[in-house]
């Protein structure tokens, strides 16, 4: 959830100062891929085209109260509990990928237990 709100006030920060049919022609679109990585591992992808971060904001962005957002608005909590809780409660891994501009990836790795 934490990263979906992200996406979409992503998604706001791109349509600054872009008309309806600009927003029509170049939609938003969040693309959610999830595969088995062997036996062991699932990857989940989630990827959105909006505004991108650069790579200041990558370096810092599971770092907890850190937000690009102004006061009020984010308190810079979300990803550094996404963060935790793949990687504390999972035992997996999360990397960002971003292109200011571009949009954002995000790529979770998750170890899967045998099922009974
Ligand atoms: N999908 C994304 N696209 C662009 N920037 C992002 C994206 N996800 C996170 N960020 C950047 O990382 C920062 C930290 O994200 P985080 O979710 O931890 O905090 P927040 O969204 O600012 O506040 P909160 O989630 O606590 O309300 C954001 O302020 C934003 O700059
Ligand atoms: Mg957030």
């Amino acid at each position: 959830m934490n990263i979906l709100a992200n996406a979409i006030d992503a998604f706001d920060q791109a349509n600054k100062g872009k008309t309806y049919r600009e927003i029509e022609v170049n939609p938003n679109v969040i693309i959610i891929h999830t595969s088995r990585l062997n036996e062991h591992q699932i990857k989940i992808q989630i990827q959105d085209n909006g505004c991108g971060m650069s790579q200041d904001t990558q370096d810092r962005i599971f770092e907890p109260g850190f937000t690009t957002k102004e006061v009020g608005k984010g308190t810079g909590l979300g990803m550094a509990i996404v963060h935790q809780i793949i990687t504390e409660k999972h035992g997996g891994d999360i990397k960002v990928q971003s292109e200011l501009g571009q949009g954002s990836t995000f790529t979770l790795r998750i170890p899967m237990k045998a099922a009974r």
